[in-house]
């Protein structure tokens, strides 16, 4: 189970309600996040039983991951609205960093724009969503696989995805994994709204995409060309048959 009193007490948290089941954690931010002011709030729960991914995609997690969703006001960290598409990247730039001091051999990736890969496999996704009616104000939904096997997932999600524990052989302590996390979002948040010059290179030293050829979907076409990395708005830079092309916002439909 998770420590509530540490988590509150060591992090930047205000308030921390954990769940033994929800439909999705971020839907269940939303639904109580207009009638909230005891912000940054967490609400995190043990089962999911409608967990969601970007777009229409469902979010599966077995028993022992930490699946949780942040309520916050990215303008507590002086970060302004245009700043925004850089916040998913930021969030999983931490999430790399609290697992790196787990798994201190394993290349732990930012795979733009919002997921971490350990040896080329999902360990963590990441899914941020405004709030009607509240602007300014976000659900951060973040789910990690820990202390859960894949074994169980669906054959295309056992085949793409990782654990931290299927990674070390061993159980990991949830809060403690989960304060480190939210220690070093806190960090990398006060980067980004101070407008940090290292901030992009830490991104960019993690980026999994570089030199790779890509495919990528975005509201009006398809893509696909060498990955130049990420510019200093953090948009990915693919080389495409027609020349130099940076996207804000998309959907990787392959990597090569
Ligand atoms: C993705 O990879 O497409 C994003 C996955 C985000 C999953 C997390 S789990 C906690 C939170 N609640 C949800 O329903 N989704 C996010």
């Amino acid at each position: 189970m998770i420590n509530r009193e540490r988590l509150l007490h060591e992090t930047f948290l205000r308030e921390l309600v954990w769940l033994d089941e929800v439909d999705s954690t971020n839907s269940q931010a939303l639904r109580w996040s207009p009638a909230r002011s005891d912000l940054p709030l967490l609400i995190g729960a043990e089962h999911q039983c409608a967990g969601r991914g970007r777009g229409k995609n469902a979010w599966w997690a077995g028993s022992g991951a930490v699946t949780c969703s942040l309520v916050l006001e990215p303008q507590n960290w002086s970060i302004e609205t245009a700043q925004w598409p850089l916040l998913s990247l930021t969030v999983g730039l931490a999430v790399c960093r609290a697992l790196e001091e787990q798994l201190r051999d394993a290349e732990v990736r930012l795979k733009w724009p919002n997921d971490v890969l350990v040896q080329g496999r999902k360990i963590c996704g990441i899914l941020i969503e405004t709030v009607p009616d509240c602007p300014g104000r976000l659900v951060v939904g973040i789910g990690l696989n820990v202390n859960n096997s894949l074994a169980d997932a669906p054959a295309e999600i056992r085949e793409t995805a990782i654990s931290l524990a299927e990674l070390t052989g061993h159980s990991h302590d949830r809060t403690q994994l989960l304060l480190n996390v939210l220690t070093l979002l806190d960090e990398e948040f006060a980067a980004l709204g101070q407008r940090d010059p290292e901030l992009l290179p830490r991104c960019r030293h993690r980026c999994y995409l570089t030199g790779r050829m890509v495919t990528i979907r975005d509201v009006t076409s398809q893509s696909t060309g060498m990955c130049l990395g990420l510019d200093d708005d953090g948009a990915l830079q693919l080389m495409t048959e027609s020349g130099p092309r940076r996207f804000l916002a998309g959907v990787i439909t392959s990597i090569v």
